[in-house]
């Protein structure tokens, strides 16, 4: 029930929304309950790994905002947050390939266990310009968690140590992923479908 009370707010939602995003065949690919589901062993993974260490998360801005709020809740280790602005889209949902760094973390970087909090690995292309930034200020090490894994558009290799779900190629919003800033704040992963 809980799941068409939501459907019938997201049709309100994309009625209203008048962007390029409105799409009317759009259905949930995976529901608050399933996201929960796989943030509990994600952060069971991430602390039994990082027991003994003293972990920085690092959430790549904005899309990863609502799932590291959600995972560092999850974890019952010591770990010190900031994050990192990429962007690497323009106001459609096609990727313009090439990263810009808009946010740096202020946290010191230099001798830390780092792990990268990402929304959606894609081309993994913004991933690999953050490991690389990571890197080059000192990080003892890097990991990274995706809540999901977009594999059929890599471009580059790219090893996801703390995966939620596998994605098709289409567009998805809610949940923190946007499409030119709209539906961030859905509880749900909906997919867009065409017009
Ligand atoms: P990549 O550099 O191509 O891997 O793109 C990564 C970033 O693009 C992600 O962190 C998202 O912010 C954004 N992105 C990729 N696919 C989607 C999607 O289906 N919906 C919303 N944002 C996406
Ligand atoms: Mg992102």
């Amino acid at each position: 029930m809980a799941l068409d009370r939501h459907l019938s707010a997201l049709t309100i939602i994309m009625a209203k929304c008048m962007s390029t995003c409105n799409r009317k065949k759009s259905s949930v690919f995976v529901s608050a309950i399933e996201i929960e589901k796989a943030i509990d062993s994600m952060a069971d993974a991430i602390c039994n790994d990082y027991k003994n260490k003293k972990l920085v998360l690092i959430g790549v801005l904005k899309g990863s905002f609502i799932f590291l709020a959600d995972l560092v809740r999850k974890l019952d280790i010591d770990a010190e947050i900031d994050f990192i602005g990429l962007s690497s889209y323009g106001s459609d949902r096609v990727s313009s390939g090439t990263v810009t760094l808009y946010f740096e973390p202020r946290i010191e970087i230099m001798g830390r266990d780092v792990l990268l909090v990402e929304d959606i690995i894609d081309s993994g292309l913004s991933t690999t310009y953050a490991i690389g930034y990571l890197k080059s200020k000192g990080a003892k090490s890097v990991r990274l968690c995706s809540l999901l894994d977009k594999k059929s558009r890599r471009e580059t290799e790219v090893t996801i140590d703390y995966s939620g779900f596998t994605a098709p190629d289409g567009f998805l919003v809610g949940y923190g992923l946007d499409c030119d800033e709209h539906y961030r704040n859905l509880n749900n992963i909906i997919i867009l479908g065409e017009e």
